[in-house]
């Protein structure tokens, strides 16, 4: 166990490390489009090097346990982010009326609950056995497995969006 204040630094380095990985990827693919691909590598290996910061100092905060306890956290994380908190959060975007805020929410919300069946099928022992495919959409994070879906069914994005993970 760390020291509260400590404990408090390290959470602020992980957050801020985790936040320059995700603008650095941005930054990355604003310097593609600008056809500037030697700059959006250096913003992709500099991204690289954050994320290996904000690992080791979530590796402060939190320990990994065997992966029937893994899976069932995950579960739990997931149901309760579906079920309590992007509720909460959405009903908050939507009496400030931030449409944005709202949207993304809500779509994160339903995802989540399909997360959560994924968990489910892997606790139920219904895919240890077994090697399935996995498909991401960029857009909202919905996971398929077995096959990629023409559209996503939480935000609409064409199969395009899908990305197979490896
Ligand atoms: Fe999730
Ligand atoms: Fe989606």
């Amino acid at each position: 166990m760390l020291k509260e204040r400590t404990a408090n630094n390290v959470h602020t380095a992980f957050v801020e490390e985790a936040k320059a990985y995700q603008r650095l990827h941005m930054f990355a693919k604003k310097a593609t489009e600008e056809e500037l691909p030697q700059i959006a590598h250096l913003f992709r290996a500099i991204a690289a090097a954050e994320g290996v910061h904000s690992r080791r100092h979530f590796g402060l905060l939190e320990s990994v346990a065997d992966t029937q306890s893994n899976l069932d956290r995950a579960f739990q994380s997931e149901t309760a982010v579906n079920g309590i908190y992007y509720p909460k959060m959405l009903q908050e975007a939507e009496e400030d009326d931030e449409q944005d805020a709202a949207l993304v929410f809500s779509q994160a919300r339903d995802v989540e609950s399909f997360h959560a069946k994924l968990y489910k099928k892997a606790l139920d022992h219904l895919i240890a056995q077994r090697s399935t495919d996995y498909y991401v959409c960029g857009v909202c994070g919905y996971v398929s497995d077995s096959k990629l879906p023409d559209n996503c069914p939480v935000c609409g994005a064409a199969s395009t969006k899908f990305e197979k993970v490896e």
